[in-house]
């Protein structure tokens, strides 16, 4: 996407709950890549969020709005979702992650799920049901239930409440993430399982055939399965190393994410990529947040896990920046850290203390100095 010189521009938008305190690490980090690498950064912090909107009357505010739109990538922290200030629904729903998601076709969410030999002890799955485990959920992220319409609630005639909603997937969104999906396996273990609920929804049914369809005319190479969404939660948590690349709707993509999350124990250890198709230029934007929500119960308090934004920063270097050893650097010294025993709140081990937000921040700062020099 970029050449040697020229600049890479980076959004970064640390948004609500503990969104910001996550993403100043993750910034952090990214800096110490600029400096010891030389890469040609230019980092744009924005304001996102409830505050933004007390404060401009938009959750993602005009200059907000032209950082992300002139960056090539945006670095997210996270979003609150109703309930968080005194946004009203219909604005967030038309303003908030889910806006810039979809407004910059953000069609293909990557999500890595890998077992941190050293967090054996925090995940609940056993040691044996870990072992080997690697494998990715792509989950088609602009299309689908979130965004379908009709949607609403409405009342009856007789006063009772009726709300809805519509799952839509038409032949080239299916096929746009499942391509990317054999893509993908073709730098993995090559195979794919495709899941949906195609017994009893008619949107599965379309999606089944039209992902086998792509597959048998241009990745005959590739173990493709299906499965239906309820036994793939089951497989997940009894024999997750099963599976290489997982490909599935946006709603499906939502749920099996958090449940697989559990494999390294805490959502605060999950980054994720989101990528939209290269236009004639081959450049594309991509979004670069961790999987987990806004936590307000634990905002502002410094003990948030930053590790998800990052391992999303190593997705950034490896899938933007296409610096893959530095990627690996990094995923190198996250795994060091926690090898050497470090652990914030939610990967705690009963009787360990654990550290603050930004001192895991530090930790790994100390092992990049000490690995990456
Ligand atoms: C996620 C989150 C979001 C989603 C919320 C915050 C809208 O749960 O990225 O998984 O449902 O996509
Ligand atoms: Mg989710």
């Amino acid at each position: 996407m970029s050449n040697s010189t020229a600049a890479v521009t980076i959004a970064v938008i640390g948004g609500e709950g503990i969104g910001p305190e996550v993403t100043a690490e993750g910034r952090r980090i990214l800096c110490w890549f600029a400096a010891k690498r030389s890469i040609p950064l230019i980092l744009r912090d924005a304001e996102f969020g409830a505050d933004a909107y007390e404060a401009t009357g938009h959750l993602i505010p005009p200059d907000t709005r032209e950082a992300v739109d002139a960056s090539d990538a945006i670095l997210f922290g996270a979003e609150g979702g109703p309930g968080i200030g005194n946004v009203p629904q219909d604005v967030r729903q038309a303003g908030g992650l889910l806006s810039l998601r979809r407004g910059f076709n953000l069609f293909a969410n990557l999500r890595p799920i890998f077992a941190w030999p050293a967090l054996a002890e925090t995940s609940p799955l056993k040691a044996r049901v870990l072992n080997g485990l690697d494998f990715i959920i792509v989950r088609e992220l602009t299309h689908g239930i979130y965004f379908g319409r009709p949607r609403g609630i409405e009342t009856l005639p007789d006063g009772q409440r009726r709300g809805f909603n519509t799952e839509t997937y038409t032949t080239n969104e299916i096929r746009d993430i499942a391509r990317m999906a054999f893509e993908l396996a073709r730098g993995r273990r090559r195979m794919v399982c495709s899941v949906d609920k195609a017994n009893v929804l008619e949107t599965s049914a379309l999606w089944r055939e039209e992902v086998q369809a792509l597959h048998d005319a241009e990745f005959p190479d590739i173990e493709l399965s299906h499965m239906y969404v309820d036994n793939c939660a089951m497989q997940i948590v009894r024999a997750p190393a099963q599976f290489d690349v997982v490909v599935t709707s946006n709603i499906f993509g939502d749920i099996l994410s958090d449940c697989a999350a559990m494999v390294s124990g805490s959502l605060g250890m999950l980054p994720s990529a989101s990528l939209g198709a290269a236009n004639a230029a081959g450049r594309s934007k991509a979004l670069y947040e961790p999987v987990h929500g806004c936590a307000p119960d634990i905002a502002g308090k410094d003990i948030a896990n930053p590790l998800a934004s990052i391992l999303s920063v190593a997705m950034l270097l490896r899938l933007t920046l296409k610096r893959p050893e530095d990627a690996a650097l990094l995923e190198r010294a996250v795994g060091q850290v926690l090898a050497g025993g470090v652990r914030t709140a939610d990967i705690a081990e009963p009787g360990v203390k654990p550290v603050s937000t930004r001192e895991m921040g530090d930790a790994v700062l100390s092992a990049l100095e000490a690995i990456g020099n």
